[in-house]
């Protein structure tokens, strides 16, 4: 227990400092800290996208591990640390950001940011699941085969394939 709360805390703490962080270069900055809010934006969102694709790689493996071996504890540490302290912050700051990019840009009215928003939904709807999936391995409790995770680890890739495009095409 003492060892899950305290890279959340730290988590918690990091994600607060960013934001403070950010604050303080839209108060200083002005107008240029579009561009700045921007490269925050997309580094957050690849440390999201990072973790949205190896977990699944993480639960094929843990699939072949047998519970209570040592291979299997381990993973289950992997898994939690990874989602607490890189997924689940970076989540909410691609969020955070990429909302004020969007009420800053002007985009909030534009097809394209709809659509685009259609994708991050649902990639926030798969990181749901594999947070659930992530206190099912906890309890040795997975029912999903090794062979369908790595079918799901495509859904992640794909979605991030789309929105990319969405959001630098602006095709619509
Ligand atoms: C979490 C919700 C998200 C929202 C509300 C959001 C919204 C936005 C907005 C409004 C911009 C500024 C567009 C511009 O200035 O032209 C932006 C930039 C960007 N976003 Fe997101 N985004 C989100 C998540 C994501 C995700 C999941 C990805 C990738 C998988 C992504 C990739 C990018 C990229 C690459 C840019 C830079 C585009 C450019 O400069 O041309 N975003 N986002």
């Amino acid at each position: 227990m003492t060892d899950g709360a305290t890279p959340t805390a730290r988590a918690a703490v990091a994600l607060l400092l960013t934001a403070a962080g950010l604050t303080a270069a839209i108060l200083v900055f002005g107008d240029a800290a579009y561009i700045w809010i921007k490269a925050a934006h997309v580094i957050a969102v690849i440390s999201w996208m990072a973790g949205m694709l190896y977990l699944p790689r993480l639960f094929v493996y843990h699939c072949d591990a047998k519970p209570g071996s040592e291979l299997s504890e381990t993973l289950k540490v992997m898994e939690q640390r990874l989602l607490r302290i890189i997924i689940n912050p970076a989540l909410g700051l691609a969020w955070v950001l990429g909302l004020w990019l969007a009420w800053r840009g002007g985009f909030l009215a534009s097809g394209w940011f709809h659509a685009k928003l259609t994708a991050v939904l649902l990639m926030s709807g798969f990181h749901g699941f594999l947070s659930a999936s992530v206190r099912r391995f906890g309890e040795d409790a997975n029912t999903v085969p090794a062979r369908r995770w790595r079918l799901l680890n495509e859904v992640p890739a794909v979605l991030m394939i789309v929105t990319v495009i969405l959001v630098i095409v602006k095709p619509f």
